[in-house]
């Protein structure tokens, strides 16, 4: 099939390779200069392990030109649709690429929605800018990091839009719906199912999912916090909750609170949907404040126990490990707020060279340089990294004995052992 993805970002440039190695013929569409040049020198501007590689074995074309739309028989949509100032989605992204798109495209092509965006959009495009073509929604649920593993093997397709789309749908999605010659680890579930559904309910489902993980993960957090509270031991606790299959093993973990490019903006979003339907959502609501506080929680334990002006060793900027991404990070919101409350910070992040944003944080290109001379250590980011290093030799080179642990990746016996004074993410007390 010919296909045109418009957006290059985590979700576009994914789609646009792994459906190039599919068989169809792939033109990627993307505006922001800086980043389709680096695209166009044979760099993934974005750090997903493998999809430089992959990129270079098919035939993709990146390209400012939106020009291929008016030959392409499916167009998808990729844009980012980030949150706005009031907490609610953006969409001027994704109303100029379709209006741009409802104008090139040939009659009855079909608009593949991969973009987030609130119940009813496919519908509006549908009877406006799109009216000549066939709207499909088909929210993504890739993870950053592990993009093409989930691309090649996701666990379902959601989609949904009018019924002649079907087919073509399960066309372009091809041998990841038969689970034939893919690169990775296949499930061993077998080849995922193509759910196919009203574009409403693909794209509530995209919501109910995130809003779902992320009350999970809120739900973890004061678990570990009341476990605390009631002298439990939280990972033993959790330990026996993962072995329950109704509960799952995943998202167990506890922390200093989820960030990232989708939770904050599509729990936001969903509790607008939720109230635009005059619904009051009581337990996504609380799900939102709880991640709020377990930050704050998180930072008042730190400026608690070290002196004003003193020194942070921050280890981790990206929102989780394994990406470069730093959108509604915890660590930065961290940083932030240490910052502001009059501590020096210096971080480091495997994945995360610089941050200009923030112009009072400085970033260091080792661990160790990040801690000379810290008064406090703290970990952001649950890197492998992190987890695995030399904490003797890293008290050697830090001036104060505090390790403030926001994923739990270090266990208080080890901490203990080379010299520090621990705090998990359980156990900072209010
Ligand atoms: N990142 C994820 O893990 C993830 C997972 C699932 C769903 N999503 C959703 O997918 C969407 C995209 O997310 P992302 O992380 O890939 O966003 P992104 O911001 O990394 O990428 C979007 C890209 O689209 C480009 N763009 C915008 N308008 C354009 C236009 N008219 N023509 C050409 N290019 C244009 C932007 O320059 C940008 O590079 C969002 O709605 C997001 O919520 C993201």
């Amino acid at each position: 099939m010919r296909v045109t993805v418009v957006g290059a970002g985590y979700v576009g440039a994914t789609s646009a390779v792994v459906l190039a190695y599919l068989g169809h013929r792939v033109t990627c569409v993307e505006r922001n200069a800086a980043r389709l040049d680096r695209w166009l020198g044979g760099e993934d501007p974005l750090g997903e392990p493998g999809l430089a590689e992959l990129r270079g074995q098919v035939a993709v074309e990146f390209t400012s030109e939106a020009c291929s739309i008016a030959s392409a028989e499916v167009v998808i949509v990729a844009v980012g649709t980030p949150m706005d100032d009031n907490g609610r989605p953006d969409l001027s992204q994704l109303d100029a690429a379709t209006a741009e798109i409802g104008g090139l495209a040939a009659d009855g092509a079909i608009v593949v929605i991969r973009s987030t965006v609130p119940v009813g959009t496919c519908d509006r495009l549908q009877n406006s800018t799109l009216r000549r073509l066939r709207v499909v929604s088909n929210p993504e649920f890739l993870r950053e990091g592990q993009a093409l593993q989930d691309a090649f093997f996701p666990d379902r397709i959601v989609a949904g839009g009018p019924p002649e789309a079907q087919r073509p749908i399960e066309e372009l999605y091809g041998r990841i719906l038969e689970g034939r010659d893919l690169p990775g680890n296949p499930r061993q579930e077998g080849p995922p199912p193509l759910l196919w559904m009203s574009a409403r309910s693909a794209e509530l489902a995209k919501y109910a999912a995130n809003g779902f993980l992320a009350t999970k993960l809120s739900f973890v957090n004061e678990i570990a916090n009341i476990a605390h509270a009631v002298g439990a031991d939280a990972s033993a606790v959790l330990g026996s909750m993962a072995l329950d299959p109704r509960i799952g093993r995943h998202f167990l973990r506890p922390g200093l609170g989820w960030g990232g490019s989708c939770f904050p903006k599509d729990t936001r979003a969903f509790q607008v949907i939720a109230e635009g339907a005059g619904y009051d959502f009581v337990v996504l609501r609380a799900a939102i404040e709880q991640n709020a506080r377990q930050l704050a929680r998180f930072a008042k334990a730190i400026e608690r126990a070290v002196p004003s002006r003193s020194t942070v060793g921050l280890l981790g900027l990206a929102f989780k490990a394994g990406t470069s991404d730093t959108r509604e990070s915890p660590a930065i919101a961290l940083a932030r707020r240490l910052i502001r409350g009059g501590l020096n910070v210096v971080a480091y992040d495997p994945g995360v060279q610089q941050f200009p944003d923030e112009p009072r944080l400085s970033v260091r290109a080792a661990l160790v340089e990040a801690c000379a001379d810290a008064d406090a250590v703290v970990i952001a980011t649950e890197w492998p990294e992190f987890a695995e290093m030399d904490l003797t030799a890293l008290r050697l080179v830090t001036r104060g004995d505090l390790l403030f642990d926001g994923r739990n990746l270090i266990s208080p016996a080890r901490a203990a052992l080379a010299g520090f004074r621990y705090h998990g993410v359980a156990g900072l007390g209010d």
